[in-house]
């Protein structure tokens, strides 16, 4: 573990608060981090990380409270000026320019071009198309940008915001070990990701918000999850049923919903084939980049593949618009949410969306009926809408949980799930696996790509494993151990019956 040296910590936040209208996002945080430190920023969805890292990085406000820094008090004016004393954040959404490409993202705040390169290639992402727009490049892609861009401004206290949530399992891994290697070399990072196994690998210190007030602070050592949960529920810890498998028996039965045959979309996906049938949860395992894009994009209708086919209740169907996959009963839950939320309407109105759609049997929408199926559908994922507006206003974590709540009463044939619990707390993902299998037990088909290996084994009940762009396993749910997961995802063959670390 690094050195700290608590008695004079770089940054010293207490008592902080913030308002946004009625809405109380903070009122009593604190969260203090030495040199060499990695303190882990912790809380469910909606307890206020984000809003604090703002704050600490000038891009908001606070109400109240102290924030010093180096032992001085104050606060930043802007993100600029706080750069500028060497506080850098990667906030929660890619923040490059997406009309611009990325060599002039870099000059409109100034980075050194060299560095840059230097760690985007450090970090995994040796290519850097300095000439492409932002907004074509991949997720995952734009968070290492991001991540190499805060780097080369060598920041003194670096504050990463769910960085890791939408990269794969060997992207985070280069992360955490960059990361460590900062704390190493004596600077000061913040930390917020949802996944205790990250926590664990490389944090000191974890500390906990909840409901806007920091309630714990403890040291990382083994057990520390159980206590870090404890501490982020609080009295409304409620026993979490976690998601049973269906009976493969509701799989078996009846002919596949979907029937992929010879798939093939430009260079990344070759010859896939599978069948997906009504009541199951089918699992893709991939690492980045391995055609899972490709695959989705042409089941949703935004791709044509280039050979292969694609059968829906038996019958060969050609997608040339998402509205063609659309009308085939194709629902997607894209990776990026911002593609999916109307992000300036209500969020009452992102939920109701599908019903828009749907053939009404009194005239176009039955308003009560809405009112109901929205408020159900907030009940259970339990979406915080303290916020009673916009859906931007939301936290990342409950705006990814309304992109999967619109499905929940309007019925959905065939779900095409991109990574959808993408920076969601510990609690809701359990919600969102037990959601997913009473969808499957309702009829639904439903396709899981999950960057995170754990989920696989949560929801579903066989997966295909894509490498390089191709299938090369089926592994049924009995088998899923993360190992054998691991093995397969990196193109190995071979499996292990008892879970365990890969080599
Ligand atoms: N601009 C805003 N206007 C109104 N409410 C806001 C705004 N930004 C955040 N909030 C509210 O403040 C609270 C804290 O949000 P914040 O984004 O800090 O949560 P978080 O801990 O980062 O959650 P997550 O894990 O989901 O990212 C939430 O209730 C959120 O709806
Ligand atoms: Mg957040």
């Amino acid at each position: 573990m690094a050195e700290t040296d608590s008695a004079s910590p770089v940054l010293d936040a207490t008592g902080v608060s913030k308002r946004f209208g009625p809405v109380v996002a903070l009122h009593d945080a604190a969260l203090r981090v030495g040199r060499g430190e990695i303190v882990a920023l912790m809380g469910a969805n909606g307890a206020g990380k984000s809003t604090l890292v703002k704050i600490l990085t000038g891009a908001l406000r606070h109400d109240g409270g102290t924030i010093r820094i180096r032992g001085r008090e104050g606060h930043f004016a802007s993100p600029a000026a706080a750069r500028a004393a060497g506080l850098v954040p990667v906030y929660q959404e890619p923040s490059l320019i997406p009309h611009l490409d990325v060599a002039d993202n870099l000059r409109l705040t100034r980075t050194p071009r060299e560095a840059f390169l230097r760690w985007a290639s450090e970090l995994g992402a040796p290519d850097v198309p300095l000439d492409e727009m932002t907004g074509r490049l991949p997720l995952a892609t734009l968070r290492i940008l991001d991540l190499a861009r805060a780097l080369a401004s060598e920041p003194e206290v670096l504050m990463l915001d769910e960085m890791t949530a939408a990269l794969p399992t060997d992207l985070v891994e280069r992360v955490l070990k960059v990361v460590r290697a900062q704390a190493d070399a004596g600077r000061s990072i913040i930390y917020i990701s949802h996944r205790f196994a990250e926590i664990a690998a490389i944090c000191d210190r974890a500390t906990v918000l909840r409901d806007g007030a920091t309630v714990a602070d403890l040291p990382v050592e083994p057990g520390v999850e159980e206590k870090i949960v404890e501490q982020m529920l609080g009295a409304a810890l409620t026993p979490v049923v976690p998601a049973a498998h269906a009976a493969a028996a509701v799989a078996a039965a009846g002919p596949p919903r979907l029937r992929v045959r010879g798939l093939s979309v430009g260079p990344r996906l070759s010859d896939v084939s599978f069948d997906l049938r009504a009541g199951e949860v089918l699992g893709v395992v991939a690492l980045e980049g391995q055609g899972q894009d490709q695959l989705f994009d042409a089941l949703a209708g935004f791709r044509r593949p280039d050979r292969g086919t694609i059968e829906v209740d038996g019958t060969a169907r050609s997608f040339r618009h998402p509205a063609d996959a659309i009308a085939a009963g194709h629902t997607l839950v894209p990776g990026n949410r911002a593609d999916a939320l109307l992000m300036v309407r209500p969020v009452r109105e992102n939920i109701a969306l599908p019903l828009i759609a749907r053939p009404a049997k009194w005239g176009p929408i039955n308003m009560r009926e809405e009112a109901a199926i929205v408020a159900e559908a907030i009940a259970r994922l339990q979406i915080d809408t303290r916020a009673q507006g916009e859906a931007r206003r939301l936290s990342g974590g409950n705006q990814q949980k309304v992109t999967i709540a619109r499905w929940i009463a309007t019925g959905v044939r065939t779900l095409l799930l991109f990574d959808p619990t993408r920076g969601i707390d510990v609690r809701t993902k359990r919600q969102i696996y037990g959601l997913v299998r009473d969808l499957a037990a309702q009829g639904a088909a439903i396709l899981f790509y999950t960057s995170e290996l754990k989920e696989i084994q949560a929801a579903c009940d066989r997966s295909i494993v894509i490498f390089n762009g191709r299938v090369v396993d089926e592994i049924a749910a009995g088998e899923a151990t993360e190992a054998n997961l691991m093995r397969a995802a990196y193109g190995l063959t071979g499996r292990d019956h008892a879970a365990g670390v890969p080599a």
